[in-house]
């Protein structure tokens, strides 16, 4: 067993609450499943309650540090690693110009191999211990990034975009193709280790019906994979679905139609929705990822937390590198929360925007996460039976944000000091609950 002293945050595993020892300990032990099993939480609560119960354990001291758990990104796209600041006039433009040149590279294994290292690093240095990934067109670009990450015992889920239309020859794919490539990666990803896969058509636009088809049917028969995608992020793209597909209802409605939308799908934005979108993600167990930072740098918009939240949808935050403008759970944490504050709402002219508490910032990023994927109590959250990830946070690690975390009188002034201040400075480690080298 490996124990950990620290101040410590967890979640309440029905309402999400926060729940904070500032003298906290962590113990973790191995898995079930043999030696190469995920290390899992053990149990956790006060220092000098809990000590007691285990005799002689060796305890890692971490003086005036916080564990929490590990960042979820619940939507990245590894290959826009150099993506990442590139400008344009919104998404559709920004796609062309930036996005499809550089993930035409990945043709190339040796590129993949090198960019999914540097990712995976980022990863690491940002707390980030779960992620749903975005690939290229080219099946090696998941093998790149799965092979890579397979030893580093994080949780990543990945997939190949289907893409046969509407983008440039290096990227677009066969139809055909695409979905036999899709159920060979499946087989040979797909429960491996703590990796998983995702389904992962681009988008409406870039997807013959006969690709999006048969991506449902893949996803019929395997409901433990996981579907990821993009709706409704930008007017300019809206218009181009309303024209593509005059006879839905609305966007999402494309997705549903080719049984897109069940438990552990992900779809990316959700900006430009109304109430019977939100009605259908829910009752589908569809789920939503925030991407802020994106948003707002590609002008797309803001995200509706309060309709969503009075529709009971499932979200959680996402960097969405490259349109996102960074790894930082930190950064979109902070965007997310201005985000908020810049939202419309009520149908008048008056601005009444939203303050998001803290720490309902965080559990959107760790356990709520966590939710959004269908992986409830096995990441995303400190409770005993659930993998041990987690990050140990440093909350002096910079002059100003020591200033001001010293003054917090509350978690929520201490959450909300490392939400604007913080960054991968103060991630003084990472630990993921398959790696063997913690
Ligand atoms: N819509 C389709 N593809 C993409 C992408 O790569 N990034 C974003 N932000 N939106 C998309
Ligand atoms: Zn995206």
């Amino acid at each position: 067993m490996k124990a950990y002293r620290a101040a410590l945050l967890s979640f309440d595993p029905e309402s999400g609450a926060p729940c904070y020892w500032s003298d906290g300990l962590l113990v973790t032990g191995p898995g079930e499943g043999g030696p190469a099993a995920p290390r899992v939480v053990r149990a956790l609560g006060p220092f000098h309650e809990l000590v007691r119960c285990y005799p002689g354990l060796s305890v890692e001291q971490w003086p005036d540090h916080l564990i929490a758990p590990g960042f979820i990104d619940l939507h990245v796209h590894y290959p826009q690693l150099d993506v990442i600041g590139s400008p344009a006039d919104g998404l559709l433009p920004w796609l062309e110009r930036h996005t499809f040149p550089q993930e035409a590279r990945f043709a190339d294994p040796v590129h993949a191999a090198e960019v999914a290292g540097f990712f995976l690093d980022e990863l690491d240095r940002h707390g980030v211990t779960t992620a749903l990934t975005f690939c290229t067109s080219h099946p090696q670009s998941v093998d790149a990034l799965l092979g890579t990450a397979q030893p580093r015992g994080l949780r990543l889920i990945a997939g190949k975009c289907l893409q046969d239309r509407h983008c440039p020859a290096g990227v677009r794919d066969a139809t055909e193709q695409s979905l036999l490539d899709t159920e060979a990666l499946i087989g040979r990803w797909h429960g491996v280790g703590r990796l998983g896969y995702a389904i992962t058509p681009r988008f409406a636009p870039s997807c013959s019906d006969a690709q999006l088809r048969g991506a449902g049917e893949i996803a019929a028969r395997h409901p433990g994979v996981w579907i990821q995608s993009h709706v409704a992020e930008n007017l300019d793209e809206l218009a181009w679905v309303r024209a593509l597909y005059p006879a839905d209802r609305s966007y999402l409605s494309v997705y549903a139609r080719f049984g897109l939308l069940r438990e552990r799908a992900v779809y990316a934005h959700c900006l430009h929705v109304d109430e019977a979108d939100r009605a259908l993600l829910r009752e589908s167990g569809s789920a939503a990822a925030v991407c802020p930072t994106s948003n707002f740098f590609l002008g797309s918009g803001c995200f509706d937390f309060e309709r969503a939240d009075r529709a009971g949808l499932r979200y959680g935050l996402a960097s969405d590198v490259g349109g996102g403008t960074s790894f930082s759970p930190f950064r979109t944490m902070l965007a997310a929360y201005e985000a908020g504050r810049a939202s419309f709402t009520g149908g008048g002219s008056a601005k009444v925007g939203v303050s998001l508490a803290p720490s309902r910032l965080w559990w959107r990023h760790t356990a709520g996460a966590a939710r959004a994927l269908g992986l409830d109590g096995v990441v995303g959250n400190l409770v005993p039976g659930a993998e041990a990830d987690f990050v140990l946070l440093d909350p002096r690690a910079t002059p100003l944000l020591a200033r001001r975390t010293a003054q917090a009188s509350d978690l929520e002034e201490l959450l909300f000091a490392l939400i604007v201040l913080g960054d991968e400075r103060a991630v003084a480690r990472t630990v993921k609950a398959g790696s063997l080298v913690d």
